[in-house]
């Protein structure tokens, strides 16, 4: 297999500076669906809330490939890929659906939940005439399917054999992340998808980048939900590849407020909402967290802002183009007020929120803006510090970014600085 990496080496040895054309390299582009979405990593397909019932199933991606998620009827999970095992067309046209057989439309090949192929139309011919030679084995010709774990409702799925464990691939501290959100059982509540004309690597730098969420939103700072004069944190695992940002509002002095906006014109102290109902939601936790942001290496964003709460599955569609993808959940003892209310707030995100627009814009600005540089020329990432890469405690940092390029890099075999 011929990759990029015997050319390429990463620019800097501590990942303060990121090549920018990641973000517009055709053969990177290549080399990432086999080393990411075809390589060791799990690959975040759904909630178990989505198909809780034998037959339901929906469509997710690895990458740019389409997965058929199944909940069989002995209530296993089961994913494969959504393409026939005849002349590979796309078998499953439904987003999301609920059938205990899945019949091709091309030739009528029919499959169970599992993939395993149970009729072929004509296996024995016409008249006499044609079909399938004798021997064909229709045991030999089921989907292709993936390796599958879940941790606490999540589903994940990954096409190498080399993956670890998915708890051991999340580790310590992102389970425990994970715990606080789903230490009870969801209720779905919708979705939202979005194309974003930005290479898909850009929402993940713009998700765990706590600098840009004090200057680049303004309803953000101006109600409180986020400034860095909250308390924050900025985490990673040990692969420094998955991180968390999480503020709470605890501490906050109002002189600092000032200091920090002094001449910015983000933070609008005069700006007030026409309806306040859209902050009089009940907290669904004690902590005082306003914003907590999990990202899980390659491409999946768990948050929460305010009472909202949301996966955002970033889905690469090309090298310039991706789907986000949101599945906006609450929680199956929510009441309906907890659930107006966090109807209501789900206008702070999704495609037009009243945040997370401001999110797409920066992505497509970067785009743009990076898409006719030098080949040599790069990102600028210093904010919290050189060299190692570490947790830090507050929010003016890019720590996380580098995080995320340092295991991205080994992971695509990028050559280390200095080596050849
Ligand atoms: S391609 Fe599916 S049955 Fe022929
Ligand atoms: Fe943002």
């Amino acid at each position: 297999m011929a990759h990029h990496s015997s050319t390429h080496k990463w620019p800097t040895a501590d990942f303060t500076r990121v090549p920018y054309r990641v973000f517009y390299d055709a053969d990177i582009y290549r080399s990432e669906a086999d080393r990411l979405f075809r390589g060791p990593h799990w690959n975040y397909l759904c909630t178990e809330t989505e198909i809780s019932n034998p037959g339901d199933y929906v469509i997710s991606y690895v990458g740019e490939t389409q997965v058929v998620v199944n909940r069989t009827e002995d209530l296993t999970i089961m994913a494969f890929i959504n393409s026939c095992a005849h002349r590979g067309a796309q078998l499953v046209r439904r987003l999301r659906g609920n059938t205990l057989s899945h019949t091709c439309a091309y030739h009528q090949w029919c499959y169970d939940t599992k993939g395993a192929l149970l009729g072929v139309p004509q296996q024995r011919g016409v008249k006499g005439k044609g079909g399938m030679p004798a021997d064909f084995d229709k045991a030999k010709h089921s989907l292709k399917t993936l390796r599958v774990e879940t941790y606490k409702g999540l589903v994940f799925g990954t096409f190498s054999v080399a993956t670890p464990p998915l708890h051991d691939y999340l580790g310590p501290k992102i389970r425990e992340q994970i715990d606080r959100i789903f230490d009870r059982p969801l209720k779905l509540l919708g979705y939202y998808r979005q194309r974003i004309p930005a290479n898909w690597k850009l929402y993940l730098e713009n998700v765990k980048d706590p600098y840009h969420a004090g200057l680049l939103h303004l309803f953000h700072v101006t109600f409180g939900i986020y400034r860095p004069t909250m308390s924050g944190r900025v985490f990673m695992d040990e692969t420094q590849g998955h991180s968390v940002l999480r503020t709470a509002d605890i501490g906050e002095q109002q002189a600092d407020v000032n200091t920090a906006y002094a001449g910015i014109d983000k933070y609008r102290p005069d700006y007030k909402l026409q309806d306040p109902s859209l902050f009089d939601v009940k907290p669904d936790y004690p902590d005082k967290v306003t914003n907590m942001i999990l990202t899980i290496f390659p491409n999946v964003m768990l948050g929460q802002v305010a009472n909202t709460f949301q996966i955002r599955h970033v889905r690469p569609k090309g090298l310039r183009e991706f789907e986000l993808f949101w599945t906006y959940f609450g929680f199956a003892d929510d009441d309906n007020a907890a659930v107006e209310g966090k109807l209501r707030q789900s206008n702070f995100i999704g495609p037009a929120g009243y945040i997370s627009l401001e999110d797409g814009e920066a992505g497509r600005l970067v785009q743009i803006g990076v898409e006719h540089r030098e080949p040599s020329d790069m990102s600028v990432i210093e904010m919290g510090g050189r060299g190692p890469i570490a947790d830090i405690d507050t929010l003016s940092t890019e720590v996380a970014l580098r995080g995320f390029w340092k295991h991205y890099a080994q992971s695509m075999g990028f050559a280390p600085t200095g080596a050849d």
